[in-house]
């Protein structure tokens, strides 16, 4: 954890340096900077936390998840403990789902309490994507709990802390994406399953926006202070938000499906009637899918998690990537 006020001092610092992560290698100084990463081989298990957009179980982009595709592009063994709908803490941004506190880490630390559950510490990767239920709507968003960003970006970075005081030394944070383009909470967004009532879409849009950048930013720093702390730990930052912003503005280089390329709209888009139940549902098919960088409302597309996979593996075999920040 971050004191008081070193976090203080942190998020003045914030103000004059909000930007999304400096990603790109930034070899600023940090303890034990001679072996900074992973090395090549290293790592044989891939931990997975956070929300539907890792969950392996209940299936969010309508084929097969990244965290699958990553086992099998770089041959590791996968332990995937994200689950959908939820937030880092139910203490802080309630909702009915298994969140990262008080679910998933506890069922973590008790499938590995036994020495045949154990996992050689530098042969595991962690991973923890999380934040869009926080931020969203019935959360930060709507203003329906008392918890604030503050609040929530230190219980994300608390992750890498307990992790870590319980033997994990390799962690990935990979960080939120460009939430105020998704579907949902776009400008042009339209009533949807996720929301049905009257709202004003570009107020939604322009919050999001602050939320994700500064939330990046407020973590980013957190993890500064936190990574020279731990002694013998390897954080990376992963910055999911450049990668999807790239993906939306040059879609040419990400999506390959044989409709016309489309980053606004969704495989599955279902218009609601204004505070209804009734839809109107369209689903595109089988090549065709492949076009969409998101797949509904709220969630990236099977191809869009395919090139997170293909990111995620270079990391995960101890190769350098474009989009990843090792802070030690
Ligand atoms: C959540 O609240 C419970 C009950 O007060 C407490 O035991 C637990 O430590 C809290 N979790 C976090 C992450 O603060
Ligand atoms: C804890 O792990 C054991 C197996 O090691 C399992 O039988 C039990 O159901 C687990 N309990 C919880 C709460 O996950
Ligand atoms: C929605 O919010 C924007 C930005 O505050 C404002 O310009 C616009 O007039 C609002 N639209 C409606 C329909 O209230
Ligand atoms: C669905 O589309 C049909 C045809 O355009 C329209 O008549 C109907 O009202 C729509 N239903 C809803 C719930 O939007
Ligand atoms: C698009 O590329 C992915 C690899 O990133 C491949 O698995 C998929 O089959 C391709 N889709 C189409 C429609 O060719």
């Amino acid at each position: 954890m971050v004191s008081s006020r070193a976090f203080l001092q942190l998020l003045s610092v914030a103000l004059f340096t909000l930007s999304p992560v400096a990603a790109q290698g930034s070899d600023s100084s940090a303890a034990g900077s001679s072996s900074k990463g992973l090395k090549p081989g290293q790592i044989k298990n891939l931990v997975t936390f956070g929300d539907s957009f890792t969950d392996t179980l209940v299936v969010s982009n309508g084929g097969t998840q990244w965290p699958v595709y990553v086992a099998d592009y770089a041959k590791v063994s996968l332990h995937p403990y994200a689950r959908s709908g939820a937030t880092c803490s139910n203490n802080l941004t309630y909702r009915p789902f298994p969140s990262v506190f008080e679910s998933q880490l506890p069922t973590y630390y008790n499938d590995t309490a036994s020495v045949a559950g154990k996992l050689d510490s530098a042969e595991t990767l962690y991973t923890l994507w999380i934040g869009t239920n926080d931020v969203g709507s019935n959360a930060l968003l709507t203003g329906s709990d008392k918890a604030s960003l503050v609040d929530v970006t230190k219980c994300m970075v608390n992750w890498v802390q307990d992790l870590y005081s319980h033997g994990a030394r390799n962690f990935l944070f990979q960080n939120m994406i460009n939430l105020d383009k998704i579907p949902l909470y776009a400008t042009d967004s339209w009533p949807n399953r996720y929301w049905t009532s009257q709202r004003n879409a570009t107020e939604w849009s322009v919050f999001m926006r602050e939320l994700t950048l500064s939330a990046n930013a407020l973590t980013s720093l957190q993890l500064q202070a936190l990574a020279p702390t731990l002694r013998g730990a390897h954080v990376g930052i992963f910055d999911s938000h450049s990668l999807f912003v790239d993906m939306y503005n040059n879609p040419k280089k990400y999506l390959n499906g044989t409709a016309p390329l489309n980053v606004d709209g969704a495989v599955r888009t279902c218009v609601y009637q204004l505070n209804s139940d009734q839809s109107n549902c369209t689903e595109a098919e089988g090549t065709d899918r492949d076009s969409y960088l998101w797949f509904d409302e709220l969630h990236p597309s099977e191809q869009a998690d395919r090139i997170v996979a293909r990111e995620v593996t270079q990391v995960a075999k101890g190769a350098k990537n474009q989009w990843t920040t090792w802070l030690s």
